[in-house]
């Protein structure tokens, strides 16, 4: 398989050292020269990638599956200049750019599908979001940490909310080991303490056939510490703001997509 990246960003970055690590069946991987701190470190890690100079040298050279991975704001100017090859399959990684816009900016004939993958790919260690079937991409990202595979709009739309998520897991981690630290405990301790913790529930609930309900109230002893906290939490607006913030996520999200009809 020849597949290439338009873009070699961080996410470009951390799929093709999945795929790598993983050992896929992959002849070669043609990126751009761009982003030269990744593209160069990237090519002389691995020998099957290489770097060219320019948009449709990659296009040409992935005869198979062109990964898109250049910023929402850069994609028409990037995409429309190239020629793409008949039948020749495409993946966007681009977040919020809808299909159809896509397809009109590539003028591609191919099968176009959108996928969020995220950061620990690398590692082999996160399920990837699909927005529809494709047999290639699904055992690609399967060796990668896992897929799901999205049968609307909407739902691929809802789960691209827990993947902006992310500065927050941190952002509430900061808040515990600030909190912690104002009792006189050294920062290394609480964040190695409070990351071990959150490892150790995260590999619970992804080992879990139980609802998140039901692991809460596992881990709740009524009246005890654990549920004080989440009383507290949730009396005091917590889930409320939480809510809101991933609302006002979605409303971005939708807002971006009516500009590009
Ligand atoms: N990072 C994530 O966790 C993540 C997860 C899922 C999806 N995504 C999506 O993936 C896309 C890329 O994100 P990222 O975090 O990887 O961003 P990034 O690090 O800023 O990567 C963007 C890449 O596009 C390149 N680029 C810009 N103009 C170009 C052009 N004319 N021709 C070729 N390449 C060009 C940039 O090169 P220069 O550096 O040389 O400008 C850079 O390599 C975004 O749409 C984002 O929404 C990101």
């Amino acid at each position: 398989m020849k597949i290439g990246f338009i873009g070699t960003g961080d996410i470009a970055e951390a799929v093709i050292t999945g795929m790598m690590r993983a050992e896929l069946p992959i002849d070669s991987i043609a990126v751009s020269a761009r982003s030269q701190h990744i593209s160069s470190k990237l090519a002389q890690e691995y020998a099957k990638v290489q770097v060219f100079d320019d948009n449709q040298q990659v296009v040409d050279a992935a005869c198979d599956l062109i990964f898109l991975s250049v910023l929402p704001q850069q994609a028409e100017a990037v995409l429309t200049p190239l020629q793409f090859r008949n039948g020749q399959e495409i993946a966007s990684l681009i977040s919020t750019i809808p299909v159809e816009n896509l397809a009109e900016w590539t003028g591609a004939t191919g099968p176009i599908t959108r996928a969020i993958p995220l950061p620990p790919v690398a590692e082999l260690r996160a399920v990837t979001v699909l927005s529809g079937p494709s047999a290639r991409l699904e055992a690609i990202f399967d060796q990668l940490g896992g897929v799901v595979v999205t049968h609307s709009l909407d739902e691929m739309n809802a789960l691209t909310i827990p993947s902006a998520l992310m500065g927050t897991f941190f952002g509430l981690q900061e808040i515990i080991v600030d909190w912690v630290g104002t009792k006189g405990v050294p920062e290394p301790d609480a964040r190695r303490y409070l990351s071990s913790l959150f490892l150790a529930l995260a590999q619970t609930g992804a080992g879990s056939d139980r609802t998140f309900p039901e692991l809460r109230a596992a881990h709740s002893t009524p009246g005890g510490l654990n549920a004080q906290i989440f009383q507290v939490f949730t009396e005091g607006g917590g889930d409320k703001a939480l809510t809101e913030a991933m609302d006002s996520v979605m409303n971005r999200i939708l807002a971006a997509s009516a500009k590009q009809d």
